[in-house]
């Protein structure tokens, strides 16, 4: 019972606007910093490991249940799992689309922040790093102008959602992908003339397999989840547009190569970068992008024009995964309430920015409040990263390789996806046996994670 719905114009357009969704905050200031603490070249092995073990095969089972289906996960999971659990999970996957759009969005406000800065030329004259660090902690103590950006970014995000899947998703990402790359790859070459490049590229490169703790295996095991945009309807929403007659098993393997592309250039940018000026430990996320980098593009030359590129080039990544998180609940809305696809994007921008509030105030106004020592930005986004995001991939697996059972799903390939999966019988039992025992234990071992049981062991 297929439902009628918009589809991909064409087999590069699903491919670039899944890799819009996979490639985003997390790739640029997340991996490097990763790779940098946990071994280098060691930790990117178990990275490729966990993306081939766990990665894959969810992305390929979440858009497989999208394309049987062609509905939003709500009503995917409810025509695939039937009874009351199965559409319950549907719609918790929608939900967690829905919670991550709205603090991704606060995060990447602060983006959208640095490029106005940046075009001001007013963050490359730092003489220190404390410089910079005041100046980042300045702005965000404003609430003017983390909500303002807040507001501003969403509203950037709905222009190209209220297009539709091919004239705004589609479209957006085939001209914002390629525009990325090329500002990566002038970044990388920028990073190349730097004095020290090559002691920063032998650090990152050279693996020490001791500090691969089991807190390191989770934490790869982790961005590999969250890389891919896994486990809240984006992938199924995503899968739902493709064609009857759409391949898409080598459309995915292209994707995970052009994310793990992404995130290892950057990785390789930023040791260049930050090695120039003697700095030997990196930060993640607010500290690395907002503090130690704008402090180094004010030393080097032709800095303030990097600085530019950088934050537009975060920007784009931003946008291309924000709209991949708003997508679900907005299908959700126009398939199973009726809803227009204007007012249906009005609904989730409005609703992401009202829920995105309290985040964008937890800096500031909202700073003295705070659950077990943790603000609301940072309880939002534990929830939906570490808990929600992980229940959603093993619902969808569950549902998939015990509930439905994979063969049965299979009528959806087309000949070439049929071939693949034909050619490769060793391949194919791993793959089946991934989904059925190795990807649900591992979800089980993340959730022991999140309860820090890891951490008290070792
Ligand atoms: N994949 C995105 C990133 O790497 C994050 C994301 C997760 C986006 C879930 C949308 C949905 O930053």
């Amino acid at each position: 019972m297929a439902n009628e719905r918009p589809t991909w114009g064409s087999k590069i357009g699903f491919i670039l606007a899944v890799s819009g969704s996979a490639i985003g905050l997390a790739n640029i200031w997340r991996f490097p910093y990763l790779l940098g603490n946990y071994g280098g070249a060691a930790f990117f092995f178990i990275y490729l490991l966990f993306l081939f073990l766990l990665s894959f095969p969810i992305l390929l089972t979440e858009i497989i249940i999208g394309k049987k289906t062609r509905a939003n996960p709500s009503l995917a999971f409810k025509q695939l799992g039937g009874g009351v659990f199965w559409p319950t999970m549907g719609k918790i996957s929608v939900l967690t689309g829905f919670i991550i759009s709205s603090f991704y969005s606060v995060v990447a406000a602060w983006i959208v922040g640095y490029v106005v800065e940046a075009l001001k030329m007013g963050i490359t004259s730092f003489q220190h790093s404390q410089e910079a660090a005041n100046h980042f902690s300045q702005l965000i103590q404003n609430p003017y102008w983390t909500v303002g950006y807040h507001f501003v970014f969403l509203v950037l995000c709905r222009l190209i959602l209220l297009l539709g899947v091919r004239k705004g998703i589609e479209k957006w990402n085939e001209i914002l992908i390629p525009l990325l790359f090329i500002i990566l790859v002038a970044i990388v070459a920028k990073a190349l003339t730097l004095e020290d490049a090559g002691t920063g590229l032998r650090f990152l490169l050279s693996p020490d397999w001791s500090v691969l703790t089991p807190v390191a295996f989770m934490t790869a095991l982790g961005q590999a989840f969250f890389t891919l945009s896994l486990g809240q309807g984006t992938m199924v929403t995503y899968g739902s547009y493709l064609d009857e007659k759409a391949s898409f098993i080598k459309s995915c393997g292209l994707v995970i190569l052009m994310d793990t592309m992404v995130s290892f250039l950057m990785a390789c940018a930023v040791f260049m970068i930050v090695f120039s000026e003697d700095v030997t430990t990196i930060s993640s996320g607010p500290g690395l992008i907002f503090n130690t980098l704008p402090w180094i593009f004010s030393q080097i030359p032709g800095g303030s024009i990097v600085a530019i590129l950088f934050f537009v080039l975060v920007l784009l990544a931003a946008i291309t995964s924000q709209i991949s998180a708003m997508e679900p609940p907005i299908a959700y809305l126009i398939d199973e309430k009726g809803f227009s696809r204007r007012w249906a994007t009005f609904t989730v921008t409005f609703g992401a920015f009202a829920l995105g509030i309290p985040s964008a105030l937890s800096l500031n106004l909202l700073a003295g409040h705070t659950i077990y020592g943790a603000n609301f930005l940072d309880c939002i986004s534990f929830l939906g990263t570490n808990i929600l995001i992980p229940l959603g991939g093993l619902g969808a697996v569950i549902l998939v390789a015990w509930k439905v059972e994979f063969h049965k799903m299979m009528d959806c390939f087309s000949e070439e996806d049929k071939q693949i999966y034909l050619r490769y019988p060793k391949l194919t039992s791993i793959f089946l046996f991934c989904l059925k025992y190795v990807i649900p234990i591992l979800i089980v071992l993340i959730f022991l994670n999140v309860l820090g049981v890891f951490k008290l062991l070792f």
